[in-house]
């Protein structure tokens, strides 16, 4: 799927290095070929030969190495590549590429490229959650370079959080994911997926049927367009797709929020079954039976995240999607929902239980637009996402 794909590999110095060893097999497996250039530190946790073997290739280390330059500048090098991964980012690294430092080899080549940059962060989880690295992740989202990871577990240091590298399969997905030419290539999309939970206590919460399915099929079929996807989803019964970026909420505050962190995005499809209501003044400790009779919860709405995408005066995206969820007069409360939320589409369909579309695999919906309405038939929500994605692309270009 790489096939004449050229990745620069740069390995900076932090124990997941080991991975980057797997990376470069598994990315040549892909069809991919791989320039490796090892930092100072880098050197300290895997050897230039055992890069090079792997690679095939001889491995850059050194700004000032003669020879290199003869052969191949470091400007040269910067830009022969479809692709510059960083791998693993270390917090040292990240640095150095938010502030634009150029003092070795790596940095230097950082700065001089005019090739996109993937980064997949790995550090201990302090130096993770610590304020300077999430401004500098901040700077970077925003000079363009894609992140990968981290994931959370638990780490060679012995604490557990987030900070370990990506595995070395989800960051060839997601190099595939940045190099496929598709029709929605330098785009960048949201979708909201899967259900909220409002607690009621610590132990207890207000949920919904919906799985996730829809949404997460959405989301991969954009990614196959060649989409930049930012997934906001609730606790789904299916797991997110590979190679998109993961933002996981549980209420729909936290869900509003982790919206506004990933805008301005060119389009936002809004598949998440959000909570209307939450539990007002949830208890902070678990509610008891007590022989005054049954608890009474009392409620507050939630924020409506697809009306406050729909209605924004600034940076508003060129095209909002919602879903309606109905179990009555469909295509009537699913148009009236379109007008009220201030929307571009609705994609509607009927829930009832005897439908089972609510967690099943299939959907049978009714597209409606400003210029009408369209039935489309029964089918599977895998193929329902891909229309849908054509449809997009094609509103989008
Ligand atoms: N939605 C949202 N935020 C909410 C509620 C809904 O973003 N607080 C979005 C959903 O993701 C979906 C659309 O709004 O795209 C419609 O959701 P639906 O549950 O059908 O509509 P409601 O707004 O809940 O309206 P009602 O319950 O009156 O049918």
């Amino acid at each position: 799927m790489l096939a004449k794909k050229h990745i620069l590999l740069i390995i900076g110095g932090g124990i997941a290095a080991f991975k980057s060893l797997d990376l470069i097999r598994r990315l040549r497996e892909s069809g991919a070929s791989v320039t490796p250039v090892l930092t100072r530190a880098g050197e300290e946790f895997v050897t230039p030969l055992s890069v090079s073997a792997l690679a095939g290739k001889r491995v850059f280390r050194d700004l000032f190495d003669l020879t290199d330059e003869a052969e191949m500048g470091h400007i040269e090098l910067s830009r022969s590549a479809d692709l510059i991964v960083v791998a693993p980012a270390t917090a040292d690294l990240m640095a150095k590429m938010a502030q634009g430092h150029a003092d070795d080899l790596a940095s230097t080549l950082l700065l001089a490229t005019d090739t996109p940059v993937m980064a997949a962060p790995a550090m201990n989880v302090r130096m993770w959650d610590h304020p300077a690295t999430q401004r500098n992740m901040a700077t970077l989202k925003g000079d363009g370079i894609r992140l990968v990871g981290p994931n959370e577990g638990d780490m060679a240091c012995g604490e557990h959080g987030p900070g370990r590298m990506a595995e070395p399969l989800e960051i060839v997905a997601a190099v595939q994911e940045a190099l496929v030419d598709g029709p929605l290539t330098g785009k960048r999309i949201l979708v909201t997926s899967g259900p909220t939970h409002e607690p009621i206590d610590p132990v207890r919460y207000i949920a919904n049927r919906s799985s996730g399915s829809q949404g997460t099929a959405i989301a991969s079929a954009l990614r196959d367009l060649g989409a930049e996807v930012v997934f906001v989803t609730g606790p789904a019964d299916v797991a997110p797709p590979e190679g998109v970026e993961t933002m996981r909420i549980e209420t729909a505050q936290q869900m509003l929020e982790a919206v506004q962190t990933a805008l301005p995005v060119d389009a936002a499809i809004f598949a998440a079954a959000v909570a209307d209501w939450r539990v007002a003044g949830a208890s902070n400790s678990k509610m008891k039976k007590t022989k005054g009779g049954l608890p009474k919860l009392e409620f507050e709405e939630n924020p409506d995240i697809l009306a406050t995408v729909s209605q924004m005066d600034e940076g508003r995206p060129s095209l909002v999607v919602g879903f309606a969820a109905e179990t009555d007069d469909v295509v009537d409360n699913a148009t009236s929902k379109r007008k009220r939320k201030g929307c571009d589409w609705i994609v509607a369909n009927d829930v009832s239980h005897a439908t089972g579309i609510m967690g099943g695999k299939e959907n049978d919906i009714t597209l409606i637009t400003g210029s009408g309405t369209e039935d489309w038939p029964r089918m599977s929500k895998d193929d329902v996402a891909r229309r849908l994605a054509d449809r997009i692309a094609k509103s989008l270009t």
